[in-house]
């Protein structure tokens, strides 16, 4: 952890973080095996066949031919898009690295980038890191909509991007066509570029479905670091992409039935809990309990869940760039087993009034 004080304050918060959130330190508490969510049987076989093949030496930098191939199939099946894989597709290792690279390869020092807030709290830093400011425009609960007025009003002439993701991490928020409508016509207009994180693209509820901006008029997509990723699981990715329409249903359905259970509890117990339409957080608001307990702001409220409820949650101050606006507020998070969740409901339940 550092103690010198960084450029700026966002650098800070990275900082001056546990390096390991209250949530993950008690998720890494040893759990019996019946009660850890496995990846996909298919997958670990894929990633074992392909540990076990010929794929030793470094591959293409930018990604294997056949995982990129598979990735602009997947892209032309699911939505229709025509992506070149040579040259529309660049392999990263994992989301993160894909979107501080794309940061760091567009912006110049002196650009500004517009955040919708709150967000996945590595994009305000990998945008100072590349020298850019950024401008935040809030998404307000219950809804998470943001004014597209003054989205407007937070172009500049140094605006270069448009950061957002979509399904929402903390918010739940699925980005509908319509706002996707109104961030393509600004980036349309002023020539930005909408950088997105889709990662929950398959992890959508309520009927929703998942619609990638580059889809929209205008919006061609350009996917863009590192020597290579893991050339095995590069070929083990292979299948994954493959897997049939089945598969993603049955993962929509199974994380729609996490988020009704913890949902259920959560409001039970008395949290003021926005229901997520995609991804698998639940954002609350905890103002009444502070007061109730006594506690001074989320951090501390997180910390007073761990020790007198036994359940871990993110602060809501992680998501925002002005961390007054989450510090009554509080995030749960439900890709675990039933058995777990049912079991910090009941716990929850116990602060019920
Ligand atoms: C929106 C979002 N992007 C990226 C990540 C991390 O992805 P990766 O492990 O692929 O870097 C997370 C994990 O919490 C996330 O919520």
């Amino acid at each position: 952890m550092s103690t010198t004080p960084s450029a700026h304050p966002l650098l800070d918060v990275l900082s001056a973080r546990p390096t390991r959130s209250p949530e993950a330190r008690v998720s890494k508490r040893p759990a019996g095996p019946r009660r850890r969510r496995r990846a996909s049987g298919e997958l670990i076989a894929a990633a074992h066949r392909a540990i076990d093949g010929d794929f030793h030496q470094y591959s293409i930098t930018w990604g294997t031919p056949r995982l990129r191939r598979a990735i602009a199939d997947k892209y032309s099946k699911w939505y229709g898009m025509q992506v070149d894989p040579e040259r529309n597709v660049t392999v990263c290792c994992g989301s993160t690295e894909t979107m501080l690279s794309t940061l760091l390869a567009v912006l110049n020092p002196g650009d500004e980038v517009i955040i919708f807030e709150p967000f996945y709290e590595n994009y305000g830093p990998g945008c100072i890191i590349s020298g850019a400011e950024p401008v935040f425009v809030p998404l307000e609960p219950p809804d998470f909509v943001f004014d597209p007025d003054r989205l407007a009003r937070a172009v500049s002439p140094r605006t270069r991007a448009i950061v957002f993701n979509s399904p929402n991490n903390p918010t739940g928020k699925v980005f509908s066509r319509a706002e996707l409508e109104t961030i393509a016509a600004l980036c349309v207009e002023h020539d930005l570029l909408a950088i997105t994180d889709e990662i929950y693209e398959h992890i959508v509820y309520d009927g929703l479905g998942h619609t990638p901006i580059a889809t929209l008029p205008g919006m061609a997509a350009h996917d863009f670091v590192t020597v290579g990723a893991p050339h095995p699981l590069q070929e083990a990715a292979v299948p994954a992409l493959g897997l049939p329409d089945s598969y993603y249903a049955r993962l929509r359905a199974q994380y729609q039935a996490r988020r009704d259970l913890l949902y259920g509890y959560v409001e039970a117990a008395g949290f003021v809990a926005w229901k997520p339409r995609g991804a698998y957080y639940i954002l609350t608001d905890v103002t009444h309990f502070l007061k109730r307990y006594g506690v001074e702001n989320d951090t501390a409220f997180a910390m007073w869940l761990i020790e007198n409820v036994g359940v871990a949650t993110v602060p809501g101050s992680s998501f925002y760039a002005h961390p007054e606006l989450g510090r009554t507020k509080i995030r749960f998070c439900f890709p675990k087993t039933d058995d777990v969740l049912r079991d910090a409901g009941e716990r929850l339940l116990k602060l019920r009034s």
